[in-house]
């Protein structure tokens, strides 16, 4: 982010604690509550995210020749490697012989080649089949003609894209209102270091929305990190069809007079990007967690986190260090996810028709209305 729209956003920030304000919009809204629950509603929204890019790692998972991971949260099972070339490659996970999951296991680095473990039709990192035990049963040749199935993948910001069906916006065009502030944190410079993964039973909307504003922080939180912030105090800005939040730490306010050449947004605030549909990049002074959100069902979604450090640890004082930041982190958002369960319980109950979304929740709003637009609809 360029330095000039740090100094722009932090006076935002001490305007708003000046005459003891937030950023708000016009009025209050609503969002009917029947989008949590539908399983019809679940299935549009897995055909919507098949057609956009989806975030499924970072270049350091695969960071060598020979290096691999397997994805299976979109519903679609996928390996990703790097071949000995260099080429990153994505397939899917399944063998051409019956089917079988090829690589069960979450990652690892492979110099030789996938053997299926059923029969052991066994495959190269650029998907080609190299071996068929008993070719003389196939009198069609397989490993003649027959390859792995690739889906696209690209490399932007140091994040890794699929995008499982076309006909949707190419990964340069979606990212662009956001690429340039993020590019900034050199993102492409850091390692996934301990990516962790729970299932929720929460909507996958609940999972995104949950971090969407500042107004939960003194209650869920107050035992935990909001000390470190104000009670109700963010800037939400529309990128779409992304958003860019800004929740400010207390100690913001002592740059108040300071020369603006030394101001840094990231030292005194939480910058949180949610990256249209199911990505969020929270940037803290010295890392960057990369989450997502995939729908498993109507009330199930998988919450996959990876912490993007400078280097990997090289002392037992650092990997103590990054471990505790990353236990903040993750207690943070078990509580969150707690509200977030509690939320999709309720709204089963039949309570609430709609949730009432106040003038400072406008992150919800402005996630729901580019949502309800790709699906046709209106919230
Ligand atoms: Fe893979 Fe048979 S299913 S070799």
């Amino acid at each position: 982010m360029e330095h000039g729209k740090q100094v722009e956003l932090i006076h935002r920030v001490l305007e708003h604690l000046r005459a003891g304000t937030t950023h708000m919009v016009e009025d209050e809204s609503r969002l009917p509550v029947a989008p949590y629950l539908q399983p019809e509603r679940f299935e549009a929204e897995r055909r919507l995210f098949r057609k956009l890019p989806l975030l499924v790692g970072h270049v350091s998972q695969l960071a060598e020749p020979g290096d691999y991971c397997t994805h299976n949260a979109t519903g679609t099972p996928l390996l990703l490697c790097r071949t000995a070339s260099g080429e990153l490659t994505c397939f899917l996970n399944v063998c051409r012989h019956r089917g079988t999951r090829l690589v069960p296991e979450e990652q690892g680095r492979r110099k030789q080649a996938f053997v299926c473990p059923y029969h052991g039709w066994t495959y190269d990192s650029t998907g080609r089949l190299r071996a068929v035990p008993d070719e003389a049963g196939f009198p069609s040749r397989p490993s003649e003609s027959v390859g792995l199935v690739r889906v696209p993948v690209a490399e932007r910001l140091g994040l890794l894209w699929v995008t499982l069906e076309p006909g949707g916006p190419d990964v340069d065009t979606f990212l662009a209102p956001v690429a340039a502030e993020l590019a900034g944190f050199g993102l492409d410079k850091h390692v996934a270091y301990q990516p962790s993964r729970i299932e929720k039973k929460l909507n996958w909307k609940i999972a995104i929305e949950i971090f969407l504003e500042a107004y939960h922080l003194k209650y869920a939180h107050r035992e935990s990190i909001y000390p470190l912030f104000f009670n109700n105090v963010g800037l939400v800005d529309p990128l779409r069809p992304h958003i860019r939040a800004i929740f400010p730490k207390r100690s913001i306010e002592s740059l108040a007079g300071t020369p603006e050449q030394g101001w840094e947004l990231r030292k005194h605030a939480n910058i949180l990007f949610q990256l249209f549909p199911n990505v969020l990049i929270l940037v803290q002074p010295d890392h960057v967690s990369v989450s997502t959100a995939f729908p498993m069902g109507p009330d199930v979604t998988e919450y996959r986190t990876l912490t993007l450090i400078p280097e990997l640890p090289a002392t037992e004082k650092a990997a103590r260090y990054w471990q505790k930041n990353i236990e903040i982190l993750l207690g943070a958002v078990q509580e969150d996810m707690a509200m977030g369960e509690s939320i999709q319980s309720g709204l089963r109950s039949g309570a609430n028709e709609f949730v009432r979304l106040g003038r400072f929740e406008q992150g919800l709003r402005y996630f729901r209305d580019e949502l309800e637009a790709r699906l046709g609809g209106r919230s």
